[in-house]
């Protein structure tokens, strides 16, 4: 791992650009292995440095001619750019390269999916489409031809001509290159149209290859709702005359907010009730509401370099979060942000990749678009939020909007605004940025005469590179109940600042029972010595809707960690109390579904390790499935009318309230299937008329070594749907017995379907695997090996892409010596090769650090 590339980048290091750029026009003419691609760029001097050299980014362009103001000039080309003398005055640049969409396999700049034109810039793509200072802090308006014979020709901004065989776009919004997008194929579209606040109207459309036409209305009406919605809730227009969504099978991410041309993963675009399941429905909308709202919080303020990531993918995160939440219930929706948040986020931060949510250096930046920089930089503006109140927020987005409109920007910028709208000081609160690592809160309490006194004690743990932790701005929104079950306190945020910090309550009739960090307000771990009793209380009479699923969730733990390390057995408590959540009608079904569902095995195992024990994944997965048993058992009556009950008659909805039915059914369904044998799931997967029961019951039957001919009938029904196979793969390795799960991905990656350079299929089989903890942590290494085996193959053709799923590794100082040894011996294999990508080197290195 000596690689010459692996040079690490600093935060400390940025420069301005010596050139600025006034205005490009480019022109591709189009095919397969030989793209012509002709650049013009109008280049000045940036007055604000006296630095002078020009250098251009460019990989993989073969240059064909190159000329400074008409006259031909030659650059000293390398591997990851060129330099050449340039004059001290606005100049024009004007090159042609060639390039070769149809080989590019890492589907990054200008490639092939299905005989169609796509590009990837975001973060460095564009250098591989031509000469450019590939940087987010130069913007520039963009004119771009298209040359092909393909009918539909696409690029950001607005179209302003087009002929036989050529099209051309104007956008005239400056924008950084990694917003650049083309798109030429065989595409049909779903219109509409939208009339924003201010009477603008503009032309909507959905692009698909023929035959997905029928998946796109779900994808449209939430379009058209996130625009309302942030017109409603930050005042923001969309800015062009036209917005265009095309879906691309072979995607690495899940989408592009690429200016006025977003390009979407196909599997975060279309649906339909017969191919898509409730949580497709639920992603897609919060993912093309994502995309949207870049448009301001990122496209119009950018970012000044790529360490200032967070800056729009927190923000807009956050902002996507607030809108499902709006679409679908706040509460619902929160406890599902906070288990995605533990499950990828926590365990990052955790490990050895653990990194700020503005990392100080990279190496390639590739393998910062993570869950610390998405959903932990979207937690720090909800904490934000909090601490200024929702008149300082919604004070300090209008001058963040009104100040920074154009600019690329940075995380100074953003908290400055926040002083300036509402005069707080955010020195402390800074430290959310830079310091990794998620801290935890030890609560102990006291009462007397009266007195109620909470104390607050905070502490991070070391992480890679920083081994002293500042205190941070927490804070702690705190109820009381009292003994009876009434609230005495209603919500209260405590703001803690020190180390340790006590808070006082007066005039309380008893002992209170207190509910700690309501609504997840912070992201951190509490430590209390609450009993089980304390859980249970809270359970059944928190007010906080959170914390009430909390309550059931820590009890659940509690009860799963003393199953795993004591051989205990579940105790009646639990099942009673959580038979009275089955029974509450009262209660919304999605929280009662998410009431019911218990932790999985890679969340078992981050609470055994913290406990400061080894997990044993194996174990945990008995533990698991016994306590499934006993709750089948002791809830069975409930559970069978549930399952009646949550029926729903007439058309399908994927709406949330329906969504909630069938996910509680499901719920019961999952349990059930344990004691009648799979005869409830059988009759539903025949009588499904929707993808989500359908895949649901076919989940419940291999669950439990049922449904070898549904996996048959299934594949039959499905095979010409890629979106569905994806699933079928998935499900079959997700939902294996620990010990079949390598050999079902292992004769799973042997059929001819297994398309294993599209990122989607790959996922579906490798990303499953890794998924299914006590499968790939079987005690063979078989699971190590297989995933090893596959990441070093990806590698050689999509480095972003192996190199993310390589993240199934970083847990491995959790586990025994032997699973380390082999791990330590997977990775050293993976990063070991003469031809291993920056991506995966810098991954493997940090792992193994
Ligand atoms: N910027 C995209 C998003 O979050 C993610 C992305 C990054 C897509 C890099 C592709 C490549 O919306
Ligand atoms: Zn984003």
């Amino acid at each position: 791992m000596t690689n010459p590339a692996q040079q690490t980048i600093w935060l400390k290091d940025y420069t301005p650009p010596a050139y600025l750029v006034e205005s490009v026009s480019l022109t591709f003419a189009l095919a397969p292995r030989a793209t012509r691609v002709v650049s013009k760029i109008a280049f000045r001097p940036n007055p604000e440095t006296a630095d002078r050299s020009f250098f251009l980014h460019g990989e993989q362009l073969n240059l064909l001619s190159a000329k400074i103001d008409g006259k031909e000039v030659t650059p000293d080309v390398t591997e990851d750019g060129l330099t050449c003398p340039a004059p001290d005055a606005p100049f024009v640049w004007e090159a042609e390269v060639e390039i070769s969409p149809e080989t590019n396999t890492a589907l990054e700049g200008l490639y092939m999916s299905n005989g169609m034109y796509c590009t990837q810039c975001e973060a460095e793509g564009f250098r591989k489409i031509t000469y450019y200072p590939d940087r987010p802090d130069v913007m520039a308006p963009f004119t771009v031809r298209i040359e092909s014979d393909l009918p539909v020709l696409l690029s950001n901004g607005n179209p302003s001509a087009s002929g036989d065989g050529w099209a051309e776009w104007h956008d005239p919004w400056p924008k950084p290159a990694y917003l650049f997008a083309l798109v030429a194929g065989e595409l049909v579209n779903h219109p509409d149209r939208f009339t924003t606040k201010s009477g603008k109207d503009v032309e909507l459309n959905i692009w698909v290859r023929p035959g997905d036409e029928g998946k796109c209305a779900y994808g449209m009406d939430a379009l058209k709702r996130s625009m309302t919605w942030d017109e409603e809730v930050y005042g923001r227009e969309y800015d062009l005359d036209i917005f265009n969504i095309v879906a691309v099978d072979d995607f690495n991410m899940g989408a592009m907010e690429n200016k006025g041309l977003n390009i979407f993963n196909s599997s975060a675009v279309l649906c339909s009730p017969e191919t898509s399941t409730d949580a497709n429905f639920a992603r897609i909308e919060a993912i093309i509401a994502h995309e949207y709202f870049h448009n301001w919080t990122g496209n119009r303020i950018t970012c000044r370099d790529w360490f200032q990531l967070c800056l729009k993918e927190g923000l807009t995160v956050y902002r996507d979060q607030q809108f499902s939440r709006d679409m679908r219930g706040e509460a619902v929706h929160r406890i599902e942000e906070v288990l995605a948040l533990r499950a990828r986020q926590f365990r990052e931060d955790a490990g050895p990749l653990a990194h700020p949510v503005r990392p100080e250096s990279f190496v390639e930046i590739n393998n910062f678009y993570t869950a610390t920089v998405y959903e932990k930089g979207a937690e720090v503006i909800g904490m934000l939020k909090q601490l200024v109140g929702d008149e300082g927020y919604a004070k300090a987005l209008d001058l963040y909007f009104e100040r920074h409109d154009g600019d690329a920007s940075t995380i100074e910028d953003w908290l400055k605004v926040f002083e300036d709208a509402t005069g707080r000081d955010l020195t402390q609160f800074k430290r959310w940025y830079s310091q990794a690592g998620t801290p935890q809160v030890r609560v102990t309490d006291d009462y007397a005469d009266g007195r109620y006194t909470l104390t607050l004690e905070q502490e991070t743990q070391p992480t890679p590179g920083q081994s002293n932790k500042d205190p941070l701005v927490i804070p702690v929104a705190v109820g009381l109940l009292n003994p009876n079950g009434d609230e005495v306190q209603p919500t209260t945020v405590l703001e803690l600042t020190e180390a340790k910090q006590s808070f006082t309550f007066e005039g309380l009739s008893s002992r209170p029972v207190p509910s700690i960090l309501r609504g997840f307000s912070a992201p951190v771990t509490i430590q209390k010595d609450s009993d089980d009793a304390e859980r249970t209380f809270l359970l059944a009479h928190d007010t906080d809707p959170f914390n009430k699923w909390e309550a059931g969730r820590t009890l659940a733990k509690s009860v799963l960690s003393r199953m795993v390390l004591n051989g205990e057995t579940a105790p009646t408590s639990y099942l009673d109390a959580l038979r009275a959540v089955a029974r509450d009608d009262t209660l919304d079904p999605a929280f009662r579904s998410l009431a019911l569902a218990l932790p999985g095995g890679e969340d078992m195992a981050q609470s055994i390790f913290a406990l400061g024990h080894c997990p044993d994944p194996d174990a945990i997965f008995r533990a698991c499935r016994s306590l499934r048993d006993a709750i089948a058992a002791h809830l069975s009556e409930p559970l069978a009318s549930l399952y009646d009950q949550m029926a729903i008659d007439g058309p399908f909805s994927p709406d949330a309230k329906d969504a909630g039915r069938r996910s509680l059914r499901q719920s019961a369904l999952s349990y059930l299937t344990r004691l009648d044998g799979g005869e409830r799931a059988t009759a539903l997967y025949a009588a499904a008329d929707n993808m989500t029961e359908q895949l649901g019951a076919l989940a419940s039957l291999i669950a439990n070594g049922h449904g070898q001919s549904e996996v048959q009938s299934f594949a039959n029904q499905w095979g010409h749907d890629r979106l569905v196979m994806d699933k079928w793969f998935g499900l079959q390795i997700s939902h294996a017995q620990p010990e079949e799960a390598v050999s079902t991905a292992e004769a799973l990656t042997q059929r001819d379907d297994f398309d294993w350079k599209n990122p989607n299929r790959f996922r579906s089989v490798i990303g499953a695997l890794a998924m299914n903890s006590a499968g790939f942590h079987q005690a063979s290494g078989a699971g190590y090996a297989f995933v090893a085996d596959w990441l070093i193959r990806m590698d050689e053709a999509n480095p972003q892409t192996a190199a993310r799923m390589s993240t199934a590794f970083d847990s491995w100082r959790r586990y025994d010596a032997d699973r380390q040894g082999m791990i330590r011996d997977a990775l050293t294999r993976i990063g070991d090769r003469p031809n291993v990508s920056r991506d995966m080197a810098e991954m493997v290195t940090r792992m193994l650090g």
